[in-house]
């Protein structure tokens, strides 16, 4: 079953860039450009990454991503994630970044989605890997700082598929985002947004009816309302979840109570994705390999999982076909 897990193609579709930083990188990135980390040493690194909820991930990956200075950081980051997709046979993947942890810093926006951009057009040359780009606002920002994000983001519209939501969900529901999302939409961006990781159920709620988007991340705790699981099953709207996030940052005590086999079962179009790999122990297959492990997923479940990703995500119909 793990050799099934790695031959599969697979679909990645909840993966922040800067969350694939690993610490090699930031080491050598710090000392080019002269950035001060509070580590010593990789074991140092490691040892830091001890979460025990969404927010104390968050504190150190914000300041990780302080180490990304010119589009040839942003380049060599998404090139190593690349790699990583060849080595895990990710296909397709659709990758998350957050603007706005950079140009708070004096990056310019340009810099960043170019360095990305430039990457992925590679990696399509040289591996034949199609991705697209989805633009996160931090929830825990203002909905002005959204607005004036957006407007720095049309004229790199032709780089940017989705806008999405994320950063510190408890006390930053979707409705806050209502006006930028409708902005969004009519911009012709698809849209998604992180709900019911940490946040309970309304969240999500709020995310499908407030912001109409087209994919939920995460979505986990819509176990806990009959009704939302309910019309999730009947409009099948995709659940992106990312199960070594969620032990890691103890959304779930451990992998034997992860909900996604319970999900599953119930009809849900959920699928299996790594979030911040760097910081959670590990890539998609991994995810897979542990859900294997402890939910003892079956086959035909492993082979549904990656057939959601493959048809919640945002390719071409035709492209789509081809895939699946
Ligand atoms: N940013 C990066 N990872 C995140 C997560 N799991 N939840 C919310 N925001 C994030
Ligand atoms: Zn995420």
């Amino acid at each position: 079953m793990i050799e099934l897990i790695k031959k599969l193609p697979k679909a990645e579709l909840h993966l922040h860039i800067e969350g694939s930083l690993e610490p090699e990188l930031m080491f050598e990135l710090a000392a080019k450009n002269n950035i001060q980390i509070p580590y010593k040493s990789i074991e140092d690194v490691r040892h830091a990454y001890n979460f025990t909820n969404l927010q104390t991930f968050l504190d150190i990956y914000y300041a990780g991503a302080n180490v990304l200075i010119t589009k040839d950081d942003f380049y060599d980051l998404t090139w190593a994630y690349i790699l990583k997709c060849v080595e895990d046979n990710v296909i397709h993947t659709e990758i998350f970044f957050d603007p706005q942890t950079h140009t708070s810093r004096g990056i310019a926006f340009e810099t960043v989605i170019t360095g990305i951009n430039d990457a992925l057009v590679d990696a399509k040359k040289q591996y034949g890997i199609t991705s697209c780009i989805i633009m996160c606002f931090l929830r825990h920002l203002s909905q002005q700082a959204a607005f004036e994000t957006l407007e720095e983001a049309l004229p790199f519209k032709e780089y940017i598929t989705a806008v999405g939501l994320d950063s510190s969900e408890l006390g930053n529901p979707p409705s806050k985002f209502t006006q930028v999302f409708k902005k969004a939409k009519a911009e012709g961006f698809k849209l998604v947004a992180h709900a019911g990781e940490e946040g309970d159920f309304t969240y999500i709620n709020e995310a499908l009816d407030l912001l109409g988007i087209d994919r939920i991340d995460h979505g986990v705790q819509s176990i806990h309302s009959a009704a939302l699981m309910q019309r999730l099953k009947s409009e099948q709207i995709p659940l992106t979840v990312c199960p070594n996030s969620n032990i890691e940052l103890k959304v779930f005590e451990s992998y034997t109570e992860h909900n996604i086999k319970a999900l599953l079962d119930y009809g849900l179009n959920v699928s299996v994705h790594s979030d911040d790999p760097a910081y959670f122990k590990g890539y998609i297959n991994q995810n897979f390999i542990n859900l294997y492990e402890h939910l003892a997923l079956s086959k035909n479940d492993i082979i549904t999982l990656v057939k959601n990703a493959f048809s919640s995500s945002f390719i071409t119909d035709e492209l789509k076909q081809q895939y699946l």
